[in-house]
């Protein structure tokens, strides 16, 4: 259930053995090798040099541990970049080369790269693929990661020809879908199709949509194939990927996902914690600086679980510093403890961390490991043996399930649209799911989260938060569903090409609830107003639609000049607006109330997850606190009142 990350590559082979045993006796089971390692494998075109990685296999089965073998396709080597220098991607908002130097150093689009990444691939698993330490494979490391999804290449925008004549057949039908004729944008041909970049001024939106998805479709055939040629050489071993935040992919991740056996996800609460909350004012972000938000990874983690719908795996979990946010704390004591126990929680069937060791050389010299780079144990290591009892003595099940019954749907698409036509500068996609998830959670409930064209049977409530793109059969399961839905402001507003929908927003919502949003406004996220929620005062902030409505509609919510802002009809309600915590936690304590759903007003800063017949309570405050409710089970782990930075297990009576 535990295990770590490894470059025996970087060490002299005499440290391997007591590396090693060192591993075992820490509790840790899988060990994941090789993701960078191509110059060593093949040092010059078709010389490889195999035998100091089957030695170094052969010493970690020697302790008993278990392999995870990597294809090493996101670090190619020089004399391969050098031979096809096609192989870099172009930056789309220069246009200049982006070089070798770093890593992921590729172009989706270039066949050369294809052909190169698919025969080492081959060349290893071929070696590799029965291998009885190996227990299974993970595809490159971190795919689209440095904003390597799109690139501006030659190759790119001829393959993207390509996509748009599969897609649209012709070119009148093209210049219709997307209305080129505004601008006088219209082509004659397939062959003069642009990329969307490096234009005077924004290009067009269904434009920078079609790209969008057709770099997207170029990850996953790269990576399907990759899946494919493993699956062929290495039977009944798993192949999973460690991915990103989803937002961050710029790829369809269900589609990316699907034909892995799981997720795995890599988990840097603080260094993703600074980037994503680099706007918030120091007090807000402050008690969090060494914790991370109280949501932020399960966020992450509810997602891993959700693109694949399956248990995931924590393939790099932070031990300490990282190097690379702006700003690099160390962890509270306790917190890579806490995270870990909080990957179980919400369905992890693994944590591994990274690295072993701290590198003393080259750009992550300055990322702790779970060792320093003189042998030393550091902070981490305690809490990984603590870990290790801590297993041993809950023993809790992973084919136990998360219990949720409450769905957020969540999409590339959606996220895309938003970040095309933003239309505010205070309209952020991820900020604005994050804040439904927060309020979420903070009254206890666990959150699925699921494609629209997911089964929605499970569950009593699904919030969608920004889903402008929607088809007719997602409103026909709509129109089937008990479960309660709840839109966010701009969904249903667009059609399939990124117009405005013709029968105004919501569009096809419309079949759902008789409104029609007249105007949409965006205003500075300091200049909110307030907004009437049962008799209490909230705020109204960064869009607001103008909403007409039928007499049958109930209004939830009014705007300060009582004009409607939430409503709702039948089952489906619909949020004109961005709001505060406050109003969503209220909103949705009501909802859940009238749905029957229970919910749990805790402390701030701790949190509960149920995963199977245990609760998992998490407390992220930098003081003890108690958890609230009683007689629910016994502890197997911590008990009611919880120190900083604590976890308690309980066994649930029912
Ligand atoms: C991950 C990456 C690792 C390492 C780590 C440092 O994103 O997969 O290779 O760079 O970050 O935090």
């Amino acid at each position: 259930m535990l295990g770590v990350c490894y470059y025996p590559e970087h060490w002299p082979e005499k440290m391997w053995a007591k590396d090693a045993k060192e591993m075992r006796e820490l509790g840790l089971r899988y060990v994941r090798i090789g993701e960078f390692a191509w110059s060593r494998i093949e040092f010059s075109e078709s010389v490889y040099t195999f035998d100091w990685l089957d030695r170094a296999i052969d010493t970690l089965a020697n302790e008993g541990l278990e392999v995870i073998m990597c294809t090493p396709t996101a670090t190619p080597p020089k004399w391969l970049i050098d031979k096809y220098p096609d192989i870099l991607p172009v930056d789309i908002n220069t246009g200049t080369t982006r070089g070798f130097g770093s890593r992921r150093h590729y172009d989706f689009s270039s066949k050369n790269y294809f052909r190169e990444a698919m025969r080492i691939s081959e060349v290893l698993v071929k070696r590799y693929g029965e291998h009885p330490a190996i227990c299974g494979w993970q595809t490159d490391n971190e795919i689209a990661c440095h904003d390597t999804t799109h690139s501006g290449s030659l190759a790119s925008r001829k393959a993207f020809q390509e996509w748009c004549k599969n897609r649209y057949k012709t070119i009148d039908k093209l210049n219709t879908d997307w209305g080129t004729v505004f601008w006088s944008m219209e082509y004659q041909g397939f062959e003069q199709i642009e990329l969307p970049i490096l234009a005077v001024t924004e290009t067009h939106p269904a434009h920078q949509l079609a790209y969008r998805r057709f770099s997207s479709d170029q990850v996953i055939k790269f990576h399907n194939k990759m899946i494919e040629i493993i699956r062929q050489y290495a039977p009944n071993r798993f192949v999973t990927h460690n991915f990103i935040p989803m937002v961050d992919t710029q790829t369809d991740n269900y589609a990316l996902a699907e034909n892995l056996d799981f997720v795995s996800y890599d988990n840097y609460p603080l260094g993703r914690s600074d980037l994503f909350f680099a706007n918030k004012p120091a007090e807000e972000f402050k008690p969090y600086m060494r914790t991370g938000h109280p949501d932020f990874a399960s966020y992450d983690f509810d997602q891993s679980r959700g693109i694949s719908k399956n248990n995931f795996w924590i393939m790099e979990q932070q031990p300490g510093p990282v190097n690379w946010a702006h700003h690099n704390p160390r962890p509270e004591k306790g917190m890579v403890r806490l995270w870990s126990w909080q990957a179980f929680a919400h369905g992890a069937d693994c944590v591994c961390y990274f690295r072993w060791r701290q590198a003393p050389f080259a750009q992550e010299q300055m990322h702790a490991g779970v060792k320093r780079n003189d042998n030393s144990k550091a902070a981490a290591w305690a809490e990984i043996e603590q870990m290790r009892d801590e297993l041993k003595t809950v023993n809790f099940s992973i084919d136990a399930p998360v219990q949720a019954s409450v769905a957020i749907i969540s999409g590339t698409t959606n996220q895309w649209v938003s970040e095309i036509e933003r239309q505010g500068d205070s309209y952020n996609h991820q900020q604005t799911e994050f804040s439904y998830y927060c309020a979420l959670r903070q009254l206890g409930l666990a959150v699925d989260f699921i494609s629209a064209d997911s089964d929605f049977n499970q569950y009593d409530l699904i919030v969608a938060p920004c889903l402008p793109i929607v088809d007719d059969a997602f409103i026909a399961k709509c129109q089937q569903t008990k479960a309660h839905i709840v839109f966010g402001p701009r969904s249903g507003g667009k059609t399939e090409e990124l117009s405005l929908a013709p029968n105004l927003p919501p569009g096809k919502l419309q079949a759902l609830l008789p409104i029609k949003v007249l105007s949409t406004e965006t205003i500075r996220p300091d200049c909110s107003e307030e907004l009437s929620y049962k008799d209490n005062t909230f705020e109204s902030r960064c869009w607001r639609e103008e909403l007409e409505i039928s007499n049958d509609i109930i209004v939830d919510a009014y705007y300060h000049d009582q004009s409607p802002a939430i409503v709702r009809y039948g089952n489906t309600s619909y949020v004109a607006t961005l709001t505060c915590d406050e109003l969503l936690i209220e909103f949705f304590d009501h909802l859940a109330n009238e749905l029957d759903i229970t919910t749990i007003r805790l402390p701030k800063d701790m949190r509960i997850v149920h995963r199977g017949n245990l609760a998992y309570i998490f407390n992220y405050a930098g003081h003890a606190q108690t958890f609230p409710a009683k007689n629910i089970g016994s502890y197997l782990l911590g008990q009611a009142t919880m120190a900083p930075y604590d976890v308690a297990i309980i066994k649930l009576n029912h």
